[in-house]
């Protein structure tokens, strides 16, 4: 079977089996029935490049379901299910008026994978939002509960990708969202721009999420209609020297503080002076409007897309000396 429809870069590699599961119970057959090392566990597909036929079993965590498990005055626990779309929940909670999401308007992939990269967008992170996620023990099948304090958080970075790589399946993940007074983070990044330009002076939950989908549909390319996996590296981090050497030759450069010892580095802007925004080899290319995106034109190999990201980094090492990480998982 082709994964082309599994993954957001349209990567057409083939898979030896694949199977789907709807539910907990199903989800539970599976992993007894097979080793670990022969699954592939497969989410939204929208963080991952994939270079080659997979010759084991693609496990596809397809539970979904919604729920307010509590529902108290001023917030709610809400229960999405591993498979249940990331935009789609947060539509649901807008609709709901449930405050938090907003910020994360837009993001691909599904619910399942968000902690394990702890993603983010315009100053907010799931690491805010979340109360705990509930997950499967791949060895033992015991169920175990993760509250935030305890999945070591940190920029597009989790334990489930370091200490416990690849060893829990993430089954639901339960977050706590305000039904009132919503704290609005809109200094990030240009929301208030955005929101000015409507007039907007006091805005609602539902246009901050107007505006990030503005400000992302301005710049981020659509899944849908040209393959992308979103950044594919991340922001460098760098102390004040590296950032006074760059400095010297572009006092210009962009880049937030961290703590009094370092700072992040926009990589779309490092390569976009690397001379590669728009580069295009084949059907692999850097994003004409995002210099952190690499695309799919249309029918690049994962190995083609994988070629364009070793450019990327030798160029922007030779220039700037900064090792780029990739943020895209790459199998
Ligand atoms: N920039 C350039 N050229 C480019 C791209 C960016 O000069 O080609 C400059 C921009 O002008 C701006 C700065 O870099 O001054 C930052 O750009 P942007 O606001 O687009 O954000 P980013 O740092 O490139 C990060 C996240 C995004 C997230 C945005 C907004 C990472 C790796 N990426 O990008 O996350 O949406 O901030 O919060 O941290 C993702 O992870 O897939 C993703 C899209």
């Amino acid at each position: 079977i082709s994964l082309k429809s599994y993954n957001t870069f349209g990567i057409d590699v083939n898979a030896h089996q694949f199977i789907s599961v709807q539910n907990e119970e199903e989800l539970l057959e599976i992993l007894k029935r097979f080793y670990a090392s022969e699954l592939f566990v497969l989410g939204g597909g929208s963080n991952m490049l994939l270079t080659q036929n997979i010759n084991k079993t693609v496990l596809h965590i397809n539970l979904k379901g919604i729920e307010v498990i509590e529902d108290q005055e001023d917030h709610v626990l809400i229960k999405a299910c591993a498979g249940e779309n990331w935009h789609d929940f947060v539509d649901y909670c807008l609709d709901h008026n449930y405050g938090g999401l907003e910020n994360l308007s837009l993001i691909p992939g599904n619910v399942g994978t968000s902690p394990i990269q702890n993603i983010g967008a315009y100053g907010v992170e799931l690491k805010d939002v979340m109360a705990y996620c509930e997950t499967i023990n791949r060895q033992s099948l015991s169920r175990k509960r993760f509250y935030t304090k305890d999945c070591l958080f940190g920029y597009r970075d989790s334990i489930f990708k370091s200490k416990f790589k690849n060893q829990f399946i993430i089954t639901s993940v339960v977050f706590k969202l305000s039904k009132n007074n919503h704290q609005l983070h809109i200094d990030y990044g240009s929301i208030k721009t955005e929101l000015d330009a409507k007039g907007i002076t006091s805005p609602t939950i539902q246009e901050v999420s107007k505006a990030v989908i503005a400000i992302r549909e301005s710049k981020l390319p659509n899944p849908k209609e040209i393959g992308n996996s979103g950044s594919f590296f991340k922001n460098p981090i760098l102390d004040h020297s590296s950032l006074n050497a760059i400095q010297n030759d572009y006092p210009d450069v962009p880049y937030y503080e961290i703590d009094e010892n370092a700072v992040k580095i926009p990589a779309g802007w490092l390569i976009e002076k690397a001379g590669l925004k728009g580069y295009r080899k084949g059907d692999a290319g850097v994003h004409t409007k995002q210099a952190l995106v690499l695309v799919n034109y249309g029918s690049a190999s994962g190995k083609e897309i994988e070629n364009v990201a070793k450019r990327v980094q030798k160029e922007v090492k030779r220039k700037f000396n900064i090792d780029l990480e990739t943020e895209v998982n790459v199998f």
